[in-house]
């Protein structure tokens, strides 16, 4: 496994709760940047895909036919871009790693730290546990480095806008001994990420893999420079807010429908009518909202965080208090992170991407056919939802994720804030370069306590 590179410069430390006495916060150029006692932290995951279990001679059917063909199977029906014309056909265009033609993926381990000294020693480590006898037992398929971005756009997903606000919360973890989910955050059953939802999914599975969860992994590039043109070329229309001292641009207007928050985080339907700034980073009311069902005036029904997680949206379909939630049984926890630099004053000038950047999505599910999976297929690519009473409208794909196989894609309600107008996107910002779906047992069933 080759050593993680930090990007040049980058902080080296985090500060605030995890905070001791005596280490100060430097970027790489030995500067300090944050005059915070701090202390050193890392995590290790490992989760294992399906041709992992095989290899280890694990026969036991762990229930997830996604998981059991892997993510490639799974490709055409995402809608990534690739040749063919057909599932058989099909040969997506990812990088070669996850195209696993010369080198089976058969796990990964998830190393989170708060430098890449940190980092680095933990995969040493681990690789010396496979090195041990002085020969490799281990492979490395691909070391894939992520980083929170620097200065200001910490937190920021490479598009610019605040990610990881919205997570549900678990109902017997994160609403006991006094704790209370936040305002707007869903509190899930703890079978949505772990055990699959009722009897048959917890009994039907092996009894080690209970308290595991399913592991979806997306390379995820994006194409920045692309996207602020796009929003520079199509926000012509709208209007702006004037009568506010700072108002926003027109196209920050766009890309705050077409995400459903301001880049600061703020849900787009209360600001800019107060310090949007303030409102997000409050988590008691950066979350605390909901849309009207049959209204895109605030919020279009296609922008990416309403696609993603409707909300009440679907509360018209629900049917006697044991009906699953139709929207509870698709959340997803995600635990992404961005790669790769900023975008360099070349790509701003001529605006084309020149260094990949983008995302490195996680998500942690129960079922992949009802988590990533569904929610890539059944909402972002697909043009009608969420299901409206007006036959008229349409909500079109998620300007941020909704994949199609012909590129061709529109949004409604993007355009101006009276109209259900259809804005045609003119390309894809966000294309799949690969991934692998795994399983992540619990510590017990490695053999922890
Ligand atoms: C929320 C960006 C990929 C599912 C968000 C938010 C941003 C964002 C800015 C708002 C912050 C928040 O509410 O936490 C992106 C970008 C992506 C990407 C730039 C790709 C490069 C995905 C994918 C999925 C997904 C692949 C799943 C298929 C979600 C969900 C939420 C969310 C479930 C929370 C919505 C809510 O609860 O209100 N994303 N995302 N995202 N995203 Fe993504």
């Amino acid at each position: 496994m080759k050593p993680l590179k930090p990007r040049e410069p980058t902080l080296q430390k985090i500060s605030g709760k995890n905070a001791v006495n005596g280490v100060k916060a430097t970027n790489t150029l030995g500067e300090i940047t944050e005059d915070k006692p701090l202390l050193s932290v890392v995590g290790v995951n490992v989760a294992f895909a399906k041709k992992g279990l095989d290899a280890l001679g694990v026969t036991d059917d762990l229930l997830d036919p996604l998981f059991k063909a892997g993510q490639k199977d799974d490709a055409f029906a995402l809608n990534d871009k690739g040749v063919g014309a057909t599932k058989e056909e099909f040969k997506p265009d990812w990088d070669e790693a996850f195209l696993q033609e010369n080198q089976e993926i058969h796990g990964v381990f998830l190393i989170a730290g708060d430098s890449f000294d940190t980092v680095n020693a933990k995969l040493d480590e681990i690789k010396n546990i496979f090195t041990a006898d002085g020969t490799s037992s281990i492979a490395d398929v691909a070391t894939l480095a992520g980083d929170v971005r620097p200065g200001e756009n910490k937190g920021h997903e490479h598009f610019g806008y605040m990610d990881g606000i919205s997570q549900p919360a678990l109902k017997g973890v994160d609403d006991v001994n006094g704790k209370q989910p936040l305002p707007g955050q869903s509190l899930i059953d703890l079978g949505v990420v772990l055990h699959g939802r009722g009897k048959d999914a917890i009994t039907g599975r092996p009894e080690w893999s209970k308290d595991g969860s399913f592991l979806a992994f997306r390379k995820l590039p994006q194409l920045v420079p692309e996207f602020d043109k796009f929003l520079l070329d199509a926000a012509g229309n709208i209007k702006s807010f004037d009568d506010f001292l700072d108002p926003p641009t027109a196209a920050d207007i766009l890309g705050a429908r077409m995400v459903g928050r301001w880049k600061s985080g703020a849900p787009i339907r209360v600001a800019p009518l107060e310090d949007d700034v303030a409102l997000a980073n409050d988590p008691q009311r950066n979350n605390k909202f909901r849309f009207n069902p049959e209204s895109q005036e605030i919020c279009p029904f296609a922008a990416h965080i309403r696609k993603m997680n409707p909300r009440k949206d679907l509360d018209k379909f629900k049917g006697p208090p044991d009906f699953v939630d139709p929207v509870d049984e698709h959340l997803i926890m995600r635990r992404g992170i961005p790669f790769g630099p900023e975008v360099t004053t070349e790509e701003k000038l001529t605006k084309t991407t020149k260094y990949e950047r983008g995302l490195y999505f996680v998500s942690y599910q129960a079922d992949l056919s009802n988590g990533f999976s569904f929610l890539q297929k059944s909402w972002a690519n697909n043009t009608a939802f969420p299901p409206l009473n007006d036959p008229s409208v349409v909500p079109g794909f998620d300007p941020i994720i909704g994949q199609a196989l012909d590129e061709v894609r529109a949004m409604s309600g993007a355009n101006d804030d009276a109209t259900n107008d259809s804005l045609p996107l003119s390309r894809q910002w966000v294309q799949s370069k690969g991934g692998e779906y795994f399983f992540s047992p619990s510590i017990k069933a490695l053999g922890g306590v």
